[in-house]
């Protein structure tokens, strides 16, 4: 049924599809980000995990070009300006939850088309429609495409909002705590999903988990932030401790 999955090993070994290189983030006096390093691939999900206030949001935001950065750079592969091919997912999920499901998956497609058709719709063109029924099939969610939005539950939301970022056609999602606002088993159907996506389409995903848990179970990688830097990165396998300690109050001597 998956028709011609990439080869991952040679997906992953290419270019990043998202890449940010000694980037800095200042808040006034206050340095946010200090450096970071971090590069994500075509194929995978790259969990971020940290503290509140370590820097994940902001480090999400730098890759979405919607905070500056004071320094370093922020590369995205692929050609097209950031704004087409990156996504972004959110802890509370921002659909219109009076239209459809369906109209809601089209306005991730609506960069694309010319300004008048784009307001209104029920001008949105046909072809629109049948590539956001598609992504919304690829989300296990064609059968909701004309219930209203906010009829759904939380993680049929946030399926929606994946459905979305897959009809703006990004090639890199940045998802800021996803699952937070899900219980357990949404939780685990949204992060899989995900994965999937990264596996078998090939898109980069970066994705602020709030359990270390999950990250083991569902990243290809994870990045732990403390106080604004890197100081780790790996496989979430092989982490262990690190990962915990990510959450202590001080850094052991
Ligand atoms: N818009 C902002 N203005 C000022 N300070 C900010 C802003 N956004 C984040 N910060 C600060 O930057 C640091 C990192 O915040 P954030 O990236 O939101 O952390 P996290 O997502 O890991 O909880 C915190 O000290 C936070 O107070
Ligand atoms: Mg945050």
């Amino acid at each position: 049924m998956t028709a011609q999955a990439p080869d991952r090993e040679r997906v992953v070994a290419g270019r990043a599809a998202l890449e940010l290189r000694g980037c800095e983030v200042r808040f006034g006096d206050r340095v946010a980000l200090h450096r970071v390093d971090v590069a994500v691939h075509a194929g995978e999900l790259l969990a971020v995990l940290g503290a509140n206030g370590s820097g994940k949001s902001t480090l999400l935001r730098a890759a979405a070009g919607l905070v500056p950065v004071s320094g370093g750079s922020v590369t995205v592969a692929g050609g097209r300006s950031e704004r087409a091919d990156v996504a972004m997912v959110f802890q509370h999920v921002h659909l219109v939850g009076r239209r459809s499901v369906l109209d809601n998956v089209c306005s991730g497609g609506l960069g694309r088309l010319p300004l008048r058709a784009s307001l209104v719709p029920a001008l949105f063109p046909r072809e629109l429609r049948e590539e956001a029924m598609a992504c919304l099939d690829r989300v296990g969610l064609a059968d909701r495409a004309h219930d209203r939005a906010g009829r759904l539950s939380g993680g049929q939301q946030q399926r929606v909002a994946v459905a979305r970022a897959l009809c703006q056609r990004a090639r890199v999602v940045l998802a800021d705590e996803p699952v937070s606002a899900l219980d357990p088993v949404a939780a685990e159907q949204v992060l899989a999903l995900l994965s999937e996506l990264a596996h078998a389409e090939g898109l980069a995903v970066l994705a602020v988990l709030h359990q270390p848990q999950l990250a083991r179970r569902h990243a290809d990688r994870v990045v732990g932030l403390r106080d604004g830097r890197v100081v780790l990165d790996g496989d979430p396998a092989g982490l262990g401790e690190a990962v915990d300690a990510l959450y202590a109050a001080e850094v052991p001597a």
